[in-house]
């Protein structure tokens, strides 16, 4: 028993837990949760009473069972249909007021974000001040944000259990959802749609911050990539030449190409391939090397470098700061 208990609360926490909300979204889909659970509860409990009357009932000696209960088809009517009716009718009322509650931001937001669900990746974009990055999305924490989702291939869905309900990415249509976390903090999101091998490592994190910690945040990631100095401009050299460029753009230089995620602030994030692999020098040369192995089914191509060029361009990302 205690520990069926412990396993029963060990779902409750944890960083992708919808009942460990920490937001005004997740709290509303974490009470409607308790709500139906607790009816559930209810049900179950007077079934089995039920069920184990007709048990104790149907040991009695045959001759004693009294067959015609005249209020028998009475009760079925009310217990089997008025009964379950009303309860799903109630409920499915409060589901509709929590749908409608959870259609509109809190507040206004002050923040508008357009999230681009790819296989098997996360476009970041932040229009107003025409800054992109990936698998990261950066809010500011006690203020409601506004999400633009789009698609382009499959469908997915943005899912960040601790703040919002699912939300899916339909490809050549636009949805909105809004966010908002209560306190600073990094939470985990994650595809919730199948959308092909590579679905469950389609992960990836917001990260509330203090506004002015945003702010300067924000503005750093507009800024263009900055000059590679030390060895770094023959990892440059290696990147515009070589098959990265053909997919990856580097704000401030030629690479501008969009299939892949913008490099531009590599350093900054904490990982890379969607939250596969911790963003180290090591992980980023094996990924380069081989992809397929990291992920396999993504469509990125090994690219082979001899060691030195492989160095040097490991140093230019390791700068894109
Ligand atoms: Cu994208 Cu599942």
């Amino acid at each position: 028993m205690t520990i069926l208990c412990w396993a029963a609360a060990a779902g409750c926490s944890g960083e992708a837990s919808a009942l460990d909300p920490a937001g005004p979204g997740a709290r509303r889909v974490e009470g409607l949760w308790w709500l139906m659970f607790a009816i559930s509860c209810a049900v179950f409990v007077v079934v089995l009473a039920f069920l184990a009357a007709a048990v104790i009932r149907s040991r009695r000696p045959t001759g004693s069972i009294q067959r015609d209960v005249p209020w028998g088809n009475r009760f079925v009517i009310v217990a089997g249909i008025i009964i379950p009716c009303l309860i799903l009718g109630a409920l499915f009322v409060v589901s509709l007021r929590d749908m409608s509650a959870l259609s509109a931001p809190p507040e206004e937001p002050t923040v508008t974000i357009e999230v681009v669900a790819r296989v098997w990746w996360w476009e970041i974009r932040y229009p107003e001040a025409e800054a992109v990055t990936a698998n990261e999305i950066y809010i500011p924490a006690d203020e409601s944000v506004q999400l633009r989702l789009l698609g382009t291939d499959v469908i997915h869905s943005f899912w960040v259990p601790r703040l919002q309900v699912k939300t899916d990415h339909i490809p050549d249509r636009v949805n909105t959802l809004w966010l908002k976390a209560d306190e600073p903090g990094r939470y985990r999101g994650q595809c919730a749609e199948f959308c092909g091998i590579q679905h469950a490592n389609m992960i990836f994190w917001v990260e509330a911050l203090p506004r002015a910690e945003f702010d300067s945040w924000l503005a750093e990631q507009a800024e263009p990539a900055q000059e590679p100095t030390g060895g770094a401009e023959t990892g440059e050299e290696v990147f515009l030449r070589s098959a990265c460029a053909g997919c990856h753009a580097v704000r401030g230089t030629e690479a501008n190409a969009q299939v892949g995620p913008d490099l531009t602030h590599l350093a900054e994030r904490e990982t890379i391939v969607a939250g596969v692999l911790s963003n180290t020098r090591a992980n980023l040369r094996r990924f380069i090397e081989d992809p397929q192995e990291v992920k396999p089914g993504i469509i990125m191509p090994p690219v082979e470098l001899a060691d030195e060029e492989m160095e040097a361009l490991l140093d230019y990302l390791e700068q894109l700061d």
